[in-house]
């Protein structure tokens, strides 16, 4: 595909429903009692993945365009699976669905593609295996594919050794089937929007500082929800705003939520302009509009507890950071070797095709800015949405149009990107 070089950007855009919340909202509505009605749905391939292992476990879900409509039957409501649940490329549906399973008194097995194959389980296996259920990794290699079998499952108190939601939630839902309480203690605070949700639908739910705690077998009522805008999204075009000369981009609709805000932190760091417009709060999460100016940036250094408030944007600020002055340090991530590719290698390798001078490090890299050291380039997206979409959005600010292989991913997470994207060519 050919990837448009642009003079400049121009217009509003509106941001399509949060990935992470959308999952939640189908999964705590499938084990709730009652309905529960969703509006901007994100219609992401992951998200369908999630709502297909529903259905298959005797869930009925209505989806018409970006609403959704989930008919749940309450913590012990489903049903055994008569085929495999399959998770297709989504790390938020095999983690979080697996603390479900846990606790069912029907046995299961869930599989995804060749990069969920790869991805590790043994942060769940770990934590799900002490509070007593039966999960094993088919091929014992601590990866999908996962089998179930029903047990008794005890509480915890977790210490997790990684910040992350996906462990946090798993741990967290699998304790809404337990015998006593149970509690996740994390390094680093990670995104809550499980925390949030599942105490809106009736779960006894309590955080203080990193660790949150549940209670089991509360009674969980459907609701209705509005999904905000994801700012994992947005970051693509507040990246495209303060990289392309004379744009100004009005991007609307975008959560704020303070553990998934840092993409803004990194921005003002490196000098950016972005104004937060009309904020407000929508289904219990924070929302506002960004009025997006472009901007001469500088480097910056990016690392401890602002890692897991930006983690999925960081191929993004790493291309920002290439056309910025000085030298951008991004450390403390190396969680970024676990994701949908290995982002450390998958963006210093296209960094590298369009001449910038990136230096990968254990957790992380180093980049050292220079806008007129870069030029046109061959890319690859490694099947990754969000390798994929970082450098479409380099494309724009390059000087010549590039190319990419394999972009159709962005349907994971965005399925109408590249038409949002150039419909803001000027
Ligand atoms: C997610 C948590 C993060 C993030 C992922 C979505 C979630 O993963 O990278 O895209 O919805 O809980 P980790 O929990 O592995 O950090």
């Amino acid at each position: 595909m050919e990837l448009k070089h642009a003079k400049q950007l121009k217009g509003t855009i509106s941001i399509p429903g949060d990935k992470s919340i959308s999952h939640r909202a189908i999964m705590f509505g499938a084990i709730s009692e009652g309905t529960t009605e969703i509006t901007n749905f994100l219609q992401g391939a992951d998200c369908l993945s999630t709502i297909s292992c529903f259905q298959k476990m005797g869930i009925s879900i209505e989806n018409t365009n970006d609403h959704v409509i989930v008919h749940g039957k309450g913590l012990h409501g489903l049903t055994a699976p008569t085929e495999l649940l399959d998770v297709g490329n989504s790390g938020t549906t095999t983690r979080l669905i697996s603390g479900i399973l846990a606790g069912q008194s029907f046995s299961s097995t869930l599989n995804g593609d060749a990069s969920i194959q790869k991805r590790p389980m043994k942060r769940i296996l770990a934590p799900l295996s002490s509070m007593g259920a039966d999960v094993k990794s088919v091929k014992s290699n601590d990866c999908a594919p996962l089998s179930f079998s029903p047990a008794k499952l005890h509480g915890i108190s977790y210490e997790s050794p990684v910040a992350s939601a996906q462990v946090k939630s798993c741990i967290l839902l699998a304790g809404l089937y337990a015998d006593a309480p149970t509690s996740v203690t994390e390094p680093v605070l990670s995104r809550n929007h499980t925390e949030l949700m599942l105490s809106a639908f009736g779960a006894k739910i309590t955080s203080e500082n990193t660790t949150a705690s549940i209670l089991p077998e509360p009674k969980l009522h459907g609701l209705s929800i509005e999904v905000p805008g994801d700012i994992s999204s947005a970051a693509y075009f507040i990246a495209a705003g303060l990289l392309v000369p004379d744009s100004e981009i009005l991007i609307r609709n975008v959560g704020i939520n303070p553990t998934r805000d840092g993409i803004l932190k990194a921005a003002y760091a490196m000098g950016g302009q972005i104004e937060k417009l009309n904020e407000r709060t929508v289904s219990g999460e924070l929302v506002c509009d960004l009025l997006v100016t472009y901007s001469h940036l500088k480097g910056t250094t990016i690392g401890g507890e602002l890692i897991p408030t930006l983690i999925d944007e960081i191929p993004m600020i790493a291309v920002v950071a290439a056309f910025a002055e000085g030298t951008t340090i991004i450390k403390d991530a190396a969680e970024l070797k676990v994701k949908e590719s290995n982002r450390i290698d998958t963006v210093t390798e296209n960094l590298k095709r369009m001449g910038a001078d990136v230096t990968p490090t254990e957790d992380g890299m180093i980049i050292h800015g220079n806008r007129d050291s870069l030029h046109e380039a061959d890319f690859e997206s490694y099947l990754d949405h969000r390798i994929a979409m970082s450098f479409a959005v380099a494309a724009l600010a390059l000087p010549e149009n590039c190319h990419m292989k394999d972009t159709e991913c962005v349907n994971i997470s965005y399925p109408t990107f590249y038409k949002d994207l150039t419909g803001l060519i000027d």
